[in-house]
């Protein structure tokens, strides 16, 4: 069964856990992976939904041009698969408003 530590790279317990949080739920990270990463291990598929249809979107490309991973972390849009994770991060879903602006 896959849980958190199966969809690890590194599940040998050696690398230190960090805690971070997405819209307000903790949830827990490897040091050295990204939010993306972090967050598909943790069973997070959707990151937030499409501006014309409101479909969910997430992970696609892993490297930086789909665009698909848009988060916001500190008030900025980020790629979240082109952002490392840090111990206490707030990473927040996209405003839908604010997607096109
Ligand atoms: S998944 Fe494509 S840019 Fe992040």
């Amino acid at each position: 069964m896959l849980n958190d530590e199966t969809m690890r790279i590194d599940n040998s317990g050696r690398a230190t856990t960090i805690r971070f949080f997405f819209d307000g739920q903790p949830a827990s990270a490897r040091v050295g992976e990204s939010v993306a990463a972090a967050l598909f291990a943790s069973g997070t598929k959707s990151l937030r939904a499409s501006p014309r249809e409101h479909s969910p979107r997430g992970m696609f490309c892993l490297m930086g041009s789909c665009q698909e991973c848009l988060v916001m972390v500190d008030a900025r849009r980020v790629l979240a698969c082109r952002t490392p994770v840090a111990d206490g991060m707030r990473v927040e879903t996209v405003p839908e408003a604010g997607i096109n602006a």
